[in-house]
């Protein structure tokens, strides 16, 4: 399949129509922002580990009963996903306590949940990513109750598989952000991507670090830390 017009530029991510309606290519970036972009950077080397961990992943999750929108991986960097309509929420699900929920309420990180927990963000960088609850997102228009549900349940099950996942390779996977979209049919498929840019990963012995926040908080050794995920899970 071949690359035709770009169709949109992320922070992470380009995206580009195929001669397929129904399919668009999806090409992982190096560069790497934070703070909704005011923090800028490269992490070498990033946009293959993602790419080749988020298909590994979908493809795994896929295997296990979630719908997803991986097709095909073309090269390094670029796979061939389905084209969907992306439901403007962030999916947010946590274990252990880090990050923006342990400023809000107050608390350290590292508290491990008796049960997971999940959040919205509305998907809009103008505003910042704001938290949303179900009937905000449901007087917006964002989804409708149905496609709620569905997208919780499927976020919960995802929970499941990953968790697993990480856990046999040494692992904990402290939360994650996801990303649903819908197909022209309007099936609610899993998109975008799965990786140490959208999920916290802590060694499971040294608690070290092993994802984005050594980027977001200068702690030196993002290469290393994506390289040492991808080895583990993929043995490359
Ligand atoms: P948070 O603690 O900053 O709310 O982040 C929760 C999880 O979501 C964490 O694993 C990182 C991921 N995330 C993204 O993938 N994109 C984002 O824009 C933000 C803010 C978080
Ligand atoms: N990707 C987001 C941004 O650039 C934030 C993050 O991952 O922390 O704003």
């Amino acid at each position: 399949m071949n690359k035709c017009d770009q169709l949109y530029e992320g922070k992470a991510k380009k995206v580009y129509a195929t001669e397929d309606p129904n399919c668009v290519i999806v090409s992982y970036k190096d560069d790497a922002t934070a703070f909704n972009g005011l923090k800028k950077g490269t992490i070498t080397g990033k946009g293959a580990i993602n790419n080749k961990m988020t298909n590994h992943l979908m493809k795994r999750l896929e295997a296990n009963g979630i719908p997803t929108h991986f097709v095909e991986q073309l090269n390094d960097r670029e796979t061939v996903v389905k084209k969907v309509s992306i439901v403007p929420l962030e999916v947010i699900i946590r274990n252990i306590s880090a990050g923006s929920f342990a400023k809000r309420y107050g608390v350290e990180e590292g508290i491990v949940f008796a049960a997971p927990t999940i959040e919205f963000s509305y998907k809009d960088d103008d505003l910042g990513d704001p938290l949303i609850n179900d009937s905000h997102a449901l007087a917006l228009g964002l989804a409708t109750q149905a496609e709620i549900d569905l997208i919780k349940r499927y976020a919960f099950a995802v929970n499941d598989l990953l968790k697993a996942f990480m856990k046999e390779i040494g692992i904990d996977l402290v939360d994650f952000k996801l990303e649903f979209g819908k197909t022209a049919d309007g099936t609610i498929v899993l998109a975008d991507e799965i990786s140490p840019d959208t999920c916290r990963l802590w060694d499971e012995t040294t608690h070290e670090k092993l994802d984005k926040d050594r980027f977001r908080r200068d702690l030196g050794g993002a290469e290393e830390a994506y390289e040492e995920v991808m080895r583990r899970l993929m043995g490359e």
